[in-house]
């Protein structure tokens, strides 16, 4: 190298030290992330671009994101979950896991998403909506010469035997939503007889809510329960699933964010926040294929969303069924009436 060459090297190696540096000082993030891992690493790519703040991300299901910093609430090693179903994210503000922010942009939000801070004291926030439903593989189907279930009720039928896959409900705020929306339909001893029935149909409890929608794609199981957002994205990847809103009415989800009680990193924590309340950080959903109904008002409906409108909703009660009391009851009663059976 001649002397150009190492002053060059010299300069080059302090813009490196320099960079380093700058990112050391924008400091770091930890994130416990519940969403679908694409979208996970595609917002944590887009925020550090954008903030030079460093992200370690760690994606699991909401029931074992809302275990886990229940475990570590001695000692806090997370910021911020983002993502998941609402009612884990309500039962961590019930017991003060998590801590109340007032962002700058709630005020930009959907109601509904407000509504989610309110409830929790201002310990969790809205970002997402998703309704329930399921899946079945249109090639299976046919080849199986079944008829295309309608309904919740058509589950249980003899003829799907072992064709149903859905997550366990301790793992997976999917599977916990799917609970509650029967017991909120039916009734909780009619809802349970009906577990109990489904069991004997059920090929394989998941830990992913998403992950029986894309089994059903592949044809490792004929139906999966799951939201229809995670129904239409196979679908639109060109596997043969179609998704089905249940006849008799169907729960949803508002998916959350909180900031962890105790973050390391709260001035990060808040800027992560506050960015992903933006339309413009709530517009990458549909770039990972996740589509989702996002929260802020000026955030485009993905095309390939489900028309929300056009669903049979309930009207669920996240005030109740994302309490610390009713979730643990209800998961208690599976664990005791359903998991115990095998299946
Ligand atoms: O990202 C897909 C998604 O279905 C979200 O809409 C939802 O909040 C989350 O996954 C639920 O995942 P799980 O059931 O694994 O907790």
């Amino acid at each position: 190298m001649n002397v150009k060459g190492v002053a060059l090297a010299g300069v080059l190696a302090a813009m490196g030290g320099l960079a380093a540096a700058e990112a050391q000082a924008q400091g770091k993030l930890t994130l416990y992330c519940s969403v679908q891992e694409e979208w996970c690493q595609l917002m944590v790519n887009e925020f550090q671009k954008k903030t030079g703040i460093q992200v370690a991300m760690t994606r699991k299901s909401s029931g074992e994101t809302y275990a886990q910093i229940k475990a570590e609430a001695a000692n806090p090693k997370g910021d911020v979950w983002w993502g998941g179903t609402g009612d884990p994210h309500l039962q961590a503000a019930e017991e003060e896991l998590t801590m109340p922010y007032e962002s700058p942009l709630l005020k930009e939000l959907h109601p509904w998403a407000a509504a989610q801070h309110g409830i929790a004291g201002g310990r969790t926030v809205g970002i997402y909506l998703g309704a329930l439903g399921y899946g079945y593989n249109t090639e299976t189907l046919a080849k199986k010469n079944l008829p295309a279930p309608k309904c919740w009720a058509d589950l249980a039928k003899p003829e799907y035997k072992g064709e149903v896959q859905v997550a366990n409900p301790n793992a997976s705020g999917t599977a916990y939503t799917f609970i509650a929306t029967l017991v909120q339909l039916w009734g909780e001893d009619k809802a349970f007889a009906y577990l109990k029935q489904l069991n004997g149909n059920v090929n394989q409890y998941t830990k992913s809510g998403a992950a029986p929608a894309q089994a059903a794609g592949r044809g490792e199981t004929l139906i999966g329960i799951a939201f229809l957002h995670d129904v239409i994205t196979p679908a639109i990847k060109g596997l043969p699933v179609a998704a089905v809103p249940p006849c008799e009415g169907t729960g949803f989800e508002i998916g959350s964010m909180s900031i962890i009680d105790g973050a390391r990193n709260l001035e990060n924590a808040k800027k992560w926040y506050d960015w992903a309340l933006s339309a413009e950080a709530q517009a990458l959903g549909a770039q990972a294929a996740s589509y989702q109904n996002p929260s802020h008002r000026a955030a485009p409906i993905p095309a390939q969303a489900p028309k929300m409108d056009q669903i049979k909703l309930i009207d669920y009660d996240f005030k109740k069924f994302g309490s610390s009391d009713e979730r643990k009851r209800l998961l208690a009663r599976w664990d005791a009436e359903i998991k115990v059976l095998g299946n």
